[in-house]
């Protein structure tokens, strides 16, 4: 039985991440941000625990809660894409530093706050579940600045991590598109061929695989 923490667990990708690790019988430590939305991951078996991660302080405590317990993969999944196809005439100051603090500043404190559980875990892998919009090289999109300059900032930081950190695994995962509340219904995958595919991914990677962007299929993403 592995122990996996698994952030934003309340829908989409985290709580299919709760529903196929709790089904092989792990121990699932999950945070949701609001206690009506832990009933779902609690359902499935799942230990909840309250935070917000635009709360820097709350993700230290968490973390010291919850010293001595080794944490075998750590998978952080909560993020915000809003501002959809933004234009640079209507980007929004506080939108985009929203979602910087959610998606690349609350990942490096959550990695900071349980760097050591994952240490005292087996497996010692470190998840940033992070997207396509992500890679610089790839991009033949227009707009979604707020979305894609995060992204392309929390690889940076996992990179930078995984050249730091060298007893741990940090990965940075792109999903896919997929049908969460974030992806919408024309998404092409389910959350369950995602997560499945992540798992697999995750379940092989090596220390060899550090510092590595990789997809869904265990393809590896250009930066
Ligand atoms: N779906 C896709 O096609 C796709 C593609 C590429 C990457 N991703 C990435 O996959 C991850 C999961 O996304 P999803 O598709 O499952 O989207 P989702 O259904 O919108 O779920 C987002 C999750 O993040 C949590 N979250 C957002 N802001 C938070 C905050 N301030 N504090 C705590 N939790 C917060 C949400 O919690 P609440 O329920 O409280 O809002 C929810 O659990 C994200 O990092 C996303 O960027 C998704």
């Amino acid at each position: 039985m592995a122990t996996i923490l698994v952030t934003g667990a309340s829908r989409g990708l985290g709580l299919e991440f709760v529903r196929q690790f709790r089904a092989d019988g792990d121990r699932v430590i999950g945070t949701v941000r609001k206690e009506a939305d832990a009933e779902a991951p609690r359902k499935l078996g799942a230990e909840i625990h309250l935070l917000d991660m635009r709360d820097g302080d709350g993700i230290a405590v968490l973390g010291k809660q919850l010293a001595g317990t080794p944490i075998d993969i750590l998978i952080a999944n909560a993020g915000i894409y809003e501002g959809r196809d933004t234009t640079l005439d209507e980007i929004s100051e506080q939108v985009w530093i929203d979602t910087f603090r959610v998606n690349s500043v609350a990942p490096m404190l959550v990695a900071r706050a349980f760097r050591d559980h994952v240490k005292a875990g087996r497996q010692r892998k470190m998840i940033a579940i992070s997207s396509g919009f992500a890679s610089i090289s790839t991009n033949t999109k227009l707009g979604h600045y707020a979305y894609r300059s995060s992204k392309a900032a929390l690889n940076a930081g996992w990179h930078a991590l995984a050249l730091a950190e060298p007893e741990l695994i940090f990965i940075a995962m792109r999903p896919g598109w997929v049908r969460t509340a974030m992806g919408r219904p024309e998404a092409p995958l389910s959350p369950e061929e995602s997560v499945t595919g992540m798992r697999r991914v995750i379940a092989r990677a090596t220390q060899a695989d550090s510092g590595k962007f990789l997809g869904y299929d265990g393809t590896e993403i250009a930066w």
